[in-house]
């Protein structure tokens, strides 16, 4: 199978390396010197315009283009591209003042002062009329502009607002949904508390000082919320789509940015992106660090099923905002910016090109730091990474296509995180699908991190943990893999409520019943200092170990039509199935009933691809802390070795040429690693 996607913008059949760029917070003087230093970097793009609204703008209808002219001019004339941005980010100071609706009302229904930014309000008339404006006018502008690559549509959207206008959407959103205040009112088991509506306009978005507690309306205003963000960003992109109809479009995500559910803007633009600032060298080691990196890339290459991505930012040095500003050790700059072209990003790019003077990002690490030159070790590592990255052309387009699948939803988060039960603060669920995905990282076998809407029928192994919701027909999907030969893994806390949050009546895990031959009758939350053990059955044939440390959460379970294969090895509850697995059609389900340490999930994935001949990206198995993956186009095959260990590794290749791509050189037997080693192949 060919699966070759055409590069990002055929225009540039190259990957792009370039950082977010602020021109206008800078003299022309520098401008001349910024092409300089981007030509030594082996820059090939920059990202512009994403808070400039008002340089473009400075009163309302006067516009100054004459310094975005000379940037894209710049830019084309140094051979390079424009990622160019809509302002919409941040707005200007005249358009609050004049205009207040522009800005956000809190959840207290509190309207926000001018400032910061992702501060407007998205349903706001005036504010969508003066996207339009500004954005047509860069369309008109720049459309046959040799620089203009890729449109960046505002930047991070996010947050929400609760003002009237929002509140009124909400309400129409609530009415073409269900149709009936009956049907609301059943949805959201609007009884309890007395909180029956007997008019739309009864109905308001959650808030601290009316309900934030009925979980149906909860999760219903988050949903418009991403709708609402859509439409917004749809309404941004219309001049953008009628002036320039050959442009790609994008806008950056946040990883596992709780906010929006990102699977609904992916199906609007044309390519994703992400902007990604792991915390390495910190309070996980940097290995299960990149494990949760990867995870999130995955998840950029899923949401446009296998396309590769754009990294949109990542810091060349350090980041400002976190708890602390760690430099990235020798060698992590150019491994975590290959991690991303590993996992399918065809782009590396940051935030942010130079240092800006003052403010807020004065400290936020840049490829050009304030002495102003090219003499530093960061400029050194972002040089280094563009020379990679020009060495790799054959590998643009390419891809990668998992036999696995962890599921990884957005509204069940919403879900789970705003129950009332189990434990207070966190109930672990993204951490939780970061450590099933972990199994197959730690192994070299590509995964994809995809939501419970999506296809399984590509997959053989897929993972669904905490699936607490169940969508309509989620169940029955799920329950044909099964049948038609897949294997699936369900975990405690699934099957308990459908999409508006009520509880499934009949035992759960409700419509997954069947499939995985089990009854939950009970969970118990243990307290942070208890523990208890999963204990194999001595006649489990697999090589697990004896026994496996549980904490957290344990579920009570009766097998039905499952076997079991581990049972709780302390409390009231000793004995009783902690692990089952049911034959069901031609394939498995099996259901891990409690939380377990990380090490059983290990042994637990590792036996059960070993017995279903999973392929591994390299055979032997890989040592800790080295990640491995690969990209094709079905003919040709990369394979990326990367160390996130800080000292030496060993890894034994498979028997067959390793072409170093960086090199030429032709390698095979055993690889040696240095610490935080980045080595790309071609398999000849
Ligand atoms: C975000 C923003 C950038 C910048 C960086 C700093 O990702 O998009 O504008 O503020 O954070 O890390
Ligand atoms: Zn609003």
């Amino acid at each position: 199978m060919i699966n070759r996607y055409p590069p990002i913008n055929p225009r540039v059949p190259h990957f792009l390396h370039g950082a977010d760029y602020n021109p206008d917070q800078w003299t022309p003087d520098i401008w001349e010197e910024d092409m300089r230093l981007m030509r030594l970097a082996h820059f090939n793009s920059a990202s512009i315009g994403i808070f400039s609204w008002t340089a473009l703008e400075p009163e309302e209808g006067r516009f100054t283009f004459d310094w975005l002219d000379r940037t894209m001019d710049n830019l084309a004339n140094n051979g390079s591209t424009a990622v160019l941005a809509t302002p919409s980010g941040a707005r200007p100071a005249w358009m609050s003042q004049k205009y207040p609706e522009v800005l956000r009302v809190r959840p207290e229904r509190l309207r926000n002062l001018h400032g910061t930014r992702h501060n407007h309000c998205f349903t706001s008339p005036v504010y969508r009329e003066k996207v339009t404006i500004i954005n047509t006018k860069l369309a008109e502008r720049y459309k046959d502009h040799p620089a203009l690559l890729v449109w960046h549509i505002s930047n991070e959207y996010g947050g929400e607002c609760h003002c009237d206008l929002c509140n009124e959407a909400f309400r129409t959103w609530v009415q073409r949904k269900y149709g009936t205040l009956e049907a609301v009112n059943h949805a959201w088991w609007a009884t309890f508390w007395s909180h029956t509506f007997t008019d739309w306009s009864q109905i308001e978005s959650p808030s601290p000082i009316g309900e934030p507690l009925l979980h149906g309306l909860n999760l219903d205003w988050k949903r418009f919320v991403t709708d609402q963000t859509v439409d917004f960003m749809c309404h941004e992109m219309e001049p953008l789509r009628r002036f320039t109809p050959n442009v790609p479009i994008t806008t950056n995500f946040m990883g596992t940015y709780p906010g929006l559910n990102y699977w609904k803007l992916a199906e609007h633009i044309d390519v994703v992106s992400w902007d990604n600032y792991p915390q390495w060298h910190q309070d996980v080691t940097d290995a299960e660090r990149a494990s949760q990196i990867a995870f999130m890339h995955d998840i950029n290459r899923c949401m446009k099923g296998g396309k590769p991505f754009m990294l949109m930012e990542s810091t060349p040095s350090i980041v400002n905002w976190q708890p602390y500003a760690k430099l990235k050790r020798p060698g992590m700059h150019l491994l975590s910016s290959i991690q991303a072209v590993a996992h399918g990003s065809d782009t590396v790019q940051y935030f942010q090109w130079r240092k800006s003077r003052g403010s807020a990002e004065k400290l936020h690490g840049a490829v050009v730091d304030h002495v102003g030159n090219e003499h530093t070790r960061v400029f050194r590592g972002v040089t280094e990474v563009g020379e990679v990255l020009e060495k790799l052309d054959d590998v643009v387009g390419t891809t990668t296509r998992p036999e696995v699948a962890v599921i990884f939803d957005t509204e069940n988060r919403w879900a789970i995180d705003d129950l009332q039960g189990l434990m207070r603060g966190d109930r672990g669920y993204v951490n939780t699908c970061m450590a099933h995905y972990r199994a197959f990282w730690k192994q070299g076998i590509p995964a994809d991190v995809i939501d419970m809407e999506q296809p399984l029928d590509s997959y053989r192994v897929v993972v669904a943990p905490m699936l607490y919701m169940l969508r309509p027909g989620v169940a029955e999907r799920i329950t044909q893999f099964v049948q038609a030969g897949g294997t699936f893994i369900a975990t405690y806390w699934s099957g308990i409520v459908n999409e508006t949050d009520l509880c499934f009546l009949g035992g759960f895990p409700g419509p997954l019943r069947p499939v995985l031959g089990i009854w939950s009758e009970e969970i118990d939350t243990l307290y942070p200092t208890d523990e208890n053990w999963l204990v194999l059955n001595a006649d489990t044939p697999s090589d697990l170990r004896g026994q496996y440390k549980i904490h957290s959460l344990c579920d009570l379970i009766h097998v039905e039509s499952a076997t079991v294969l581990a049972t709780y090895g302390s409390d009231f509850y000793a004995g009783r199935p902690a692990l089952t697995v049911n034959n069901y059609g031609q394939g498995r389900a099996y259901y891990i009933a409690a939380r377990t340490e990380q090490v059983f999930l290990d042994d637990f994935y590792r036996a059960l691809v070993d017995d279903l001949q999973v392929r591994r990206v390299i055979a032997a198995p890989l040592p800790e802390g080295v990640s491995v993956t690969e990209r094709t186009d079905g003919e040709r095959r990369f394979v990326f070795v990367m160390n996130f260990a800080d000292s030496e590794r060993r890894v034994t290749l498979d028997p067959h040429p390793y072409v170093d791509v960086r090199t030429g050189d032709s390698v095979g037997g055993q690889l040696v690693l240095s610490a935080f080693d980045t080595r790309i192949f071609e398999i000849a």
